[in-house]
């Protein structure tokens, strides 16, 4: 991983539905897995779903400690 500063990216979350936040950095669609960690060879995306709609702040620089929401590391 690079020491580029990634900003974190504000998602509207749905309530129930899963999403797979990518770990590895190698997703052309971050914050999301798009299965890109398998050529990588990579670390596997989180899995996560929330309990209502809401607007959130996913980390993409993976340096969060509160995955997958941005905690301010990035900066
Ligand atoms: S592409 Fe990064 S976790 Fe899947």
């Amino acid at each position: 991983m690079s020491d580029t500063v990634y900003s974190p990216i504000g998602v509207d979350l749905e309530k129930d539905k899963k999403y797979s936040w990518c770990t590895c950095s190698h997703s052309s669609n971050q914050p999301f897995c798009d299965g890109s960690h398998r050529a990588e060879k990579a670390t596997p995306p989180l899995s996560f779903m929330v309990e209502e709609d809401k607007k959130a702040f996913l980390c993409t620089c993976k340096k969060t400690s509160n995955p997958p929401y941005c905690d301010g590391s990035h900066k």
